[in-house]
């Protein structure tokens, strides 16, 4: 039976041509194609400049850098994400913030981040969870009202697009001061491991571009100091070897070409669950919205059932993931901060319940079907279970595994829990 995992690359052929272009080639690295990708992804975006890096968590560390962010700053963030976001804040020596998500977008509420504010927040970074495009114009007012840069975690987003207050589109990656995308393999597209900002600011792309190469430059414009020859370079900060390479760059840029292939049959495949889920009552859909990128889908389910449900799909030769454990509840979070449960209740609660189902643009609408038939099952079979169990209405519960039981049971606990969660997501909630 094919295995599908909740995400994974689509390589053609002409991928493996382009990388074994740059394998006969002069250039392994930092030669042409690292510039050719960098223009092509600007273009695509429609910001004047795009650094690449070595990840996308290489990228947000270079934009924090380049945003100036430091030891004593703050930078505020939502505890739904990957590690990487916050840790990007630590890695400049300032401190990482939270604020809780709203449970219609699942990314960082407004409302709650506004609480946040301070003079000490240098960088407001919102991040457009499972490539929902979020409104990103409150954090920019937040951001210009305390000074901060706007940088956008964009990693679940590349391709996706964004319309403002005004009624205008456009992609992903030209409303905030810096957006960062990553180019993993579960990614839209991917250079095996690596990562981008882009920009329409040349200090800043000049800041990324020195700090991704170890804080040195060799332009002449920059030097500090009389060259000593032609061969004069000088290393003016402390960075990093976040290069991408031109065999990397040369995948990068064959994926480029399919992304809006790449994108819209991701959209097919997100409406394809989206309908064909929308009656089973156990199950509360992400939500969804015009220009969405579908990164994940990450479907929400009675917080006691869904390790079974999770184990049901697993069996069946389905890899689901759960996104994310909340940034503040990773062991080294609540050591050196002092976070705890219920600091952070929407993200808390998202966390108990949610369920990355697979989603990647090679899967046919045949593995959609058997996604959703699996899960249709595990429903069925627990129904029918908690019927069978329950003395002395339905009959004998010996006929009923422990197992099966407790999982049934718990369905019905969460179900009740889960259909309250999607009245509020309709139309109840204030943030
Ligand atoms: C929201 C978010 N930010 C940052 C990253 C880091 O990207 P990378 O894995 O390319 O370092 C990820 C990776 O999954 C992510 O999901």
């Amino acid at each position: 039976m094919k295995s599908l995992s909740y995400g994974r690359q689509w390589i053609d052929e002409n991928d493996i041509a382009e990388v074994v272009n740059v394998l006969k080639g002069d250039w392994l690295s930092q030669g042409p194609v690292v510039k050719l990708f960098e223009e092509e992804l600007a273009e695509y975006i429609g910001t004047r400049e795009a650094v690449v890096f070595s990840s996308g968590t290489a990228a947000l560390h270079g934009s924090v850098i380049a945003a100036g962010l430091k030891e004593g700053d703050e930078m505020l963030t939502t505890s739904m994400t990957f590690v990487a976001t916050a840790n990007a804040a630590l890695y400049a020596g300032a401190e990482p913030i939270f604020a809780d998500i709203s449970k219609d977008t699942l990314c960082m509420a407004p409302i709650k981040a506004e609480t946040k504010l301070s003079r000490k927040v240098k960088a407001i970074v919102p991040v457009s969870f499972a490539g929902y495009p979020i409104n990103i114009e409150p954090f920019r007012a937040m951001a210009k009202e305390c000074g901060a840069v706007l940088i956008e975690d964009a990693c679940h987003s590349l391709g996706g697009v964004r319309t403002d207050n005004g009624g205008r589109a456009r992609k992903i990656g030209r409303d905030a001061d810096m957006t960062v995308f990553s180019f993993h393999p579960v990614k839209h597209i991917t250079t095996g491991e690596g990562g981008a900002v882009v920009t329409d600011d040349a200090e800043y792309a000049r800041r990324l571009r020195m700090f991704r190469n170890h804080g040195i430059t060799r332009s002449a414009g920059e030097f500090e100091e009389e060259a000593d020859g032609p061969w004069h370079s000088e290393m003016q900060m402390l960075g990093f070897n976040y290069r991408l390479s031109d065999i990397q760059c040369a995948l990068g840029r064959s994926q480029l070409k399919r992304l809006g292939m790449f994108i819209g049959r991701r959209r097919e495949l997100a409406e394809m669950y989206r309908s064909m889920l929308a009656d089973e009552e156990g199950v509360c859909l992400p939500p969804s919205q015009e220009g969405h990128a579908w990164h994940l889908f990450p479907i929400r389910v009675g917080a006691d059932i869904r390790a079974a449900l999770f184990s049901h799909l697993s069996e069946n030769g389905i890899r689901p993931q759960v996104h994310y454990l909340p940034v503040s509840l990773h062991p080294y979070y609540k050591r050196r901060f002092g976070y705890k449960k219920g600091d952070f209740p929407e993200a808390e609660r998202f966390y108990g319940r949610t369920l990355s189902l697979p989603l990647y643009p090679s899967m046919e609408d045949a593995d959609v079907e058997r996604v959703v038939s699996c899960v249709k099952s595990f429903f069925k079979k627990s129904k029918a279970i908690t019927f069978r169990r329950a003395p002395p209405l339905y009959g004998n519960p010996e006929n009923v595994s422990e197992r099966d039981s407790r999982r049934a049971s718990l369905y019905m606990d969460g179900r009740i829990a889960q259909n309250r969660e999607c009245r509020y997501r309709i139309g109840h909630s204030t943030d």
